[in-house]
């Protein structure tokens, strides 16, 4: 099975680094066309755009839905369509309990802003505008978390993956008729920036013992399934979540 992109046009949003990164090379090996999109490290989306045949650099703080609206129009204007969709960019604020809760609240909603209501009005975008061209495709990536649930200090990113999770699954049932599918990848502990917090306190060793396999997840062990997702070879499988967590969590 080969698998041919050539003259789609995919938006990856946080393609500067970790797994977007890994998408964004992903899609331009498949031969797609990439929207790089990038929050605020411009250098590190240039070195990945740099390493596409075809690319095109996007900037927007998706804390802002201002900027996040913007950046489809800009999308759409550099790209001419867009045939793809993937909310990959994300943060993990920890939150303790114990913080002030004026604290406890901005984390809260930053990591609302960022991981659900920015998925959320770049979804509705693409609807408008797939529904428009007679179909399209949304990945999203959002987290185990959402179905397995994340430690006290991260309530709110739980939170906000499941949202992105029914998010998903009410386009997948209530768009299909018009030609778009979209799906919920849930990836596990994965090594990243997001991910070195926590291996730098606790160790590489205590993140592989959760694991079935004997090594951590890499961005680049995520981004194949995602590529798929976008090719049209799956999309029967409207509305499924893919678990990527190394056998960490199976449900
Ligand atoms: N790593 C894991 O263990 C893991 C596990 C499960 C799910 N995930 C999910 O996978 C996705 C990617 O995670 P990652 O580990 O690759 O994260 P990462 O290395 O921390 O990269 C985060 C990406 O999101 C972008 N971003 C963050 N805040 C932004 C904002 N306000 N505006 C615009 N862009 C913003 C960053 O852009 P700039 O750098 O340009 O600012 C960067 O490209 C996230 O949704 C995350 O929740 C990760």
């Amino acid at each position: 099975m080969k698998i041919d992109l050539s003259g789609r046009n995919v938006l990856v949003t946080g393609a500067s680094r970790g797994i977007g990164a890994a998408i964004a090379r992903a899609f331009g090996e498949a031969g797609a066309r990439v929207g790089v999109h990038y929050g605020a490290r411009r250098g590190d989306a240039e070195a990945v755009a740099a390493n596409l045949a075809h690319a095109v650099l996007l900037k927007a703080d998706l804390a802002d839905p201002g900027e996040t609206a913007r950046l489809w129009d800009d999308a759409e204007a550099a790209l001419g369509h867009v045939d793809v969709l993937v909310n990959n960019a994300g943060v993990a604020l920890q939150a303790p309990l114990a913080a002030a809760e004026a604290d406890w609240l901005a984390a809260w909603e930053r990591t609302m802003a960022v991981n659900l209501t920015a998925t959320g009005l770049l979804c509705r975008r693409a609807l408008a505008h797939f529904e428009a061209r007679g179909g399209g495709r949304i990945v999203n990536i959002a987290s185990r978390a959402a179905f397995r649930g994340d430690t006290p200090d991260y309530l709110a990113y739980a939170a906000s993956k499941g949202g992105m999770a029914a998010l998903t699954r009410s386009i997948a049932r209530g768009f299909g008729k018009a030609g778009i599918v979209a799906f919920t990848i849930a990836p596990g502990f994965t090594r990243t920036d997001m991910a070195q917090e926590f291996i730098d306190a606790y160790g590489e060793d205590f993140a592989v013992k959760d694991l079935a396999l004997d090594r951590l997840t890499e961005p680049g062990d995520v981004a194949p399934t995602v590529v798929f997702l976008a090719s049209g070879l799956a999309d029967h499988a409207t509305g499924a979540t893919i678990d990527i967590n190394a056998g960490s969590y199976v449900r």
